[in-house]
């Protein structure tokens, strides 16, 4: 009888004391890229994450957070999906969170549906994505958002032929369709379409044949990185400058992380996005600041980064609303409509299909005190998700 008791103490110990540590907590399962050639989105996202937490504390409605990272190594699904499940299952992580990468966001989709935990993206901007679950908030952008506004600066600046050239995966897809529709409608035509692997594309074949079909400009979309600035290297040393031809794309290609690497290469390369380090308002000087803290001095923060940090605002949001007792329901109802301040400007999470409604930017690379920067020029004001709208 004794030895009985002695086992229901010990166990009524246990079990009181579990979920008290738990809830002093609110753990993030964070999915990222953070080694292979991907490995910057993973570093550029957590770094966002961290700066947020050190510039606003980590405590949130009286609970710590916690970030619990794990790599994917890359566009790899099955890896992705299997992390997000023992995070939810052995660390009971209350939200998930980063994805750099579509293919990696698609496939934990149905983890954070069936463990019924909220899903915040950070970066990958496929459209469908938060199709894929009705626990998944995007902070981010999709390619739709952003590629539209160039096609139709392209039409209004008197660009008539445009070459295409995408990654070949769903974000890439999405730019291709969107550019055609949207630039077709406002009375251009795409001369020619090109789609390109998405690992280790060789450019000069591919950049050949544009300059052989002489459009006025190339339209592209690559994930932002190294590939990006292989394509400029390729634009340049086959000439296509030279020949006439103008280059516009999305954000991703001069991306802050690398436009210093492509050089003069990049000089007057107009792209449309959401988020540039030369964006001018208070919220951007503290963000940058802050991201310089932890990530280190004369570092630049990204689209990647902010993506990080507007996803740690907005998980310490849900965590006040709901006194820090996290459940996808109340979160997902908590996030609806929620508007952020973000370093970009002020975002609205669309209650209807949880992606971010934003300013997009009308930008052109410039140098600027001896540094490459996109600088803003123009902006089209609360833009959606135009397949979704
Ligand atoms: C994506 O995989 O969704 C993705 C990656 C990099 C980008 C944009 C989208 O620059």
């Amino acid at each position: 009888m004794r030895f009985v008791v002695g086992i229901g103490v010990a166990a009524l110990a246990s079990s009181f004391s579990a979920p008290v540590v738990a809830e002093e907590t609110i753990k993030v399962g964070v999915v990222v890229e953070m080694s292979g050639p991907f490995a910057p989105y993973g570093h550029q996202i957590t770094y966002g994450m961290r700066a947020y937490m050190k510039a606003k504390g980590d405590k949130v409605a009286g609970k710590k957070i916690e970030l619990i990272v794990k790599d994917t190594t890359g566009p790899a699904p099955d890896l992705a999906r299997r992390l997000a499940q023992e995070m939810v299952m052995r660390d009971k992580v209350q939200f998930l969170a980063g994805f750099g990468l579509t293919p990696n966001a698609m496939a934990v989709a149905s983890v954070a549906t069936e463990a019924k935990v909220p899903m915040i993206v950070m970066n990958a901007a496929t459209s469908a994505i938060t199709t894929k679950s009705p626990n998944i908030e995007r902070v981010s952008f999709t390619l739709p958002q952003v590629t539209a506004p160039i096609a139709e600066w392209a039409a209004k600046n008197k660009i008539k032929k445009v070459y295409t050239l995408v990654a070949d995966y769903a974000p890439g897809l999405d730019a291709e369709a969107t550019f055609k529709k949207v630039f077709t409608a406002n009375g251009g035509e795409v001369v020619g379409a090109l789609r390109v692997p998405l690992k280790n594309p060789e450019f000069a074949p591919f950049v050949q044949r544009i300059k052989d079909a002489k459009p006025e400009a190339v339209f592209i979309f690559t994930p932002a990185g190294e590939t990006a600035v292989a394509f400029m290297k390729a634009f340049a040393e086959r000439g296509l400058d030279k020949a006439g031809i103008k280059l516009i794309a999305t954000g991703d290609v001069t991306d802050d992380d690398v436009i210093g690497a492509m050089g003069d290469a990049a000089l007057g390369v107009i792209t449309t996005h959401h988020y540039s380090a030369a964006h001018k308002s208070p919220e951007n000087d503290a963000f940058k600041k802050a991201y310089a803290d932890v990530a280190g001095p004369n570092t630049r923060p990204n689209f990647m980064a902010v993506g990080g940090w507007d996803g740690m605002h907005l998980i310490y949001e849900v965590a006040n609303k709901l006194g820090g007792r996290i459940d996808a329901g109340k979160a997902l109802a908590a996030a609806k409509g929620m508007t952020i301040q973000s370093p970009r400007g002020l975002i609205v999470i669309d209650p209807v299909t949880r992606d971010v409604v934003q300013d997009v930017y009308v930008r052109k690379v410039q140098k600027v005190d001896g540094k490459y920067f996109n600088v803003e020029f123009d902006k089209l004001a609360k833009v959606k998700d135009p397949g979704k709208s």
